[in-house]
């Protein structure tokens, strides 16, 4: 299944795959996975916040008390290849095996894909699962603009959404008991533990700003060097400051991966520098403690400059423990895997606000991530794959 997206997104000039969110290689991917349900007799819906539900029903039974699985299909930019469409994929290829053991649930399973989940377009990470639960606002998100200035409100009705019916979605919600994730493992924790798979304890709180420098913008030749108020300079005291920041605090990270000078030219000292900052560490006041000390450290790079530094929120998403008591009946039936914590964000997160929630992870040999370099065997990947089958058994013949 993985080998039939390759074509879908492929960036030549960064390397790996380009999918943004609401966009056009995300569409078609959304359209595969929607032939790939209904070639498997699973009735699918687009809900209004433009997350995907594919139903195996119990014959005569209603859409409650449902276990659900699934991922997203979306990509950082140059991303690769399973980052989202391992857990999808794996979720399919899972009713595939359910089916040929001949179970017949006692529950409704459903399969779900979320948009978006990387905030790769819109800046706000996991924007459909939060927009489901309500995590967001749905007047704020629909003002939110990509790169090239487009909302996400015209970004749906190009999709065929409609962005006043954004938001909270409470009879969704309450179709579905659990949630169980599979998704590519991103760090190095499977490689050490010598496992294919593993279950979720926790995800890592992680938030992400926007810092806007701003100074004078002019000309290259003939500004002398003591007359300028360049905000690029600033900026990149910035990011030595992120950094510095990060390293004095145990266990937080802290990332500048995207900075933008106006207008951009060789020949042009900035008017104005956007950065952004991704910020992560256990406990959410720590994090908060992080991003004064960013903000003040842009601020006195600013000032040093002749600039101004203005710091924005984009998204906050606390540090979360999946469900203690679902997660060991998922050990229990997976006859003990490993248990291990992420530092990366997941849809899954959003939904443990809700409803008891896990997640599997499938060794990625590379232990990279958000790279072209990311990587599951197929082995593993199959591991990975029986491993839900198995853990969504568990859970479809409870009553
Ligand atoms: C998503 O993968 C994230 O951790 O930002
Ligand atoms: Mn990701
Ligand atoms: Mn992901």
């Amino acid at each position: 299944m993985l080998a039939a997206l390759e074509g879908v997104g492929a960036d030549p000039r960064r390397g790996g795959f380009t999918r943004p969110g609401f966009g056009r290689e995300e569409a078609t991917l959304h359209e595969w996975f929607a032939q790939e349900a209904r070639a498997r007799g699973l009735d699918v819906e687009r809900d209004r916040n433009g997350v995907l539900w594919a139903w195996w029903d119990v014959p005569g039974g209603s859409r409650s008390n449902a276990v659900a699985t699934g991922s997203h299909l979306d990509s950082v930019p140059g991303g690769g290849q399973y980052d989202g469409p391992l857990g999808v994929a794996s979720a399919l290829a899972a009713v595939d095996h359910l089916r040929l053991r001949g179970l017949s649930p006692s529950r409704p399973l459903a399969l779900v894909v979320f948009p978006e989940e990387e905030g790769s377009r819109f800046g706000v990470a996991c924007l459909g699962s939060r927009l489901l639960t309500g995590r967001l606002d749905p007047a704020e998100a629909a003002g939110l603009r990509d790169a090239s200035g487009v909302t996400l409100a015209e970004a749906l009705a190009e999709s065929g959404l409609d962005a006043r019916h954004l938001g909270r979605d409470q009879a969704a919600l309450d179709r579905v008991a659990c949630f169980v994730e599979l998704h590519v493992e991103q760090g190095r924790g499977l490689i050490d533990r010598d496992a294919a798979v593993g279950l979720g304890s926790s995800i890592l709180g992680h938030g992400r700003w926007k810092l806007r420098f701003t100074g004078q913008g002019n000309h290259a030749g003939t500004t002398l060097m003591e007359d300028r108020r360049d905000p690029l300079v600033a900026a990149a005291g910035a990011v030595l400051a992120v950094r510095a920041a990060a390293l004095a605090v145990p266990e937080a990270r802290a990332t500048v991966g995207r900075l933008q000078p106006l207008p951009g030219g060789t020949n042009v000292i900035a008017s104005a520098v956007d950065l952004w900052v991704d910020a992560r560490h256990p406990d959410d006041d720590v994090t908060a403690a992080l991003l004064e000390s960013i903000h003040a450290a842009a601020r006195a790079a600013a000032e040093a400059e002749g600039c101004e530094a203005v710091l924005s929120t984009e998204s906050v998403s606390p540090t979360v423990h999946f469900n203690h008591a679902l997660t060991s009946r998922l050990g229990g039936a997976l006859g003990g895997a490993p248990v291990l914590a992420t530092g990366a964000g997941h849809d899954a997160g959003a939904l443990a606000a809700e409803i008891p929630t896990a997640m599997l992870f499938v060794r990625n040999p590379t232990g990279i991530s958000h790279s072209p370099d990311e990587y599951a065997a197929d082995e593993d990947a199959e591991a990975g794959a029986l491993a839900l089958a198995d853990a969504l058994q568990e859970l479809l013949l409870l009553p």
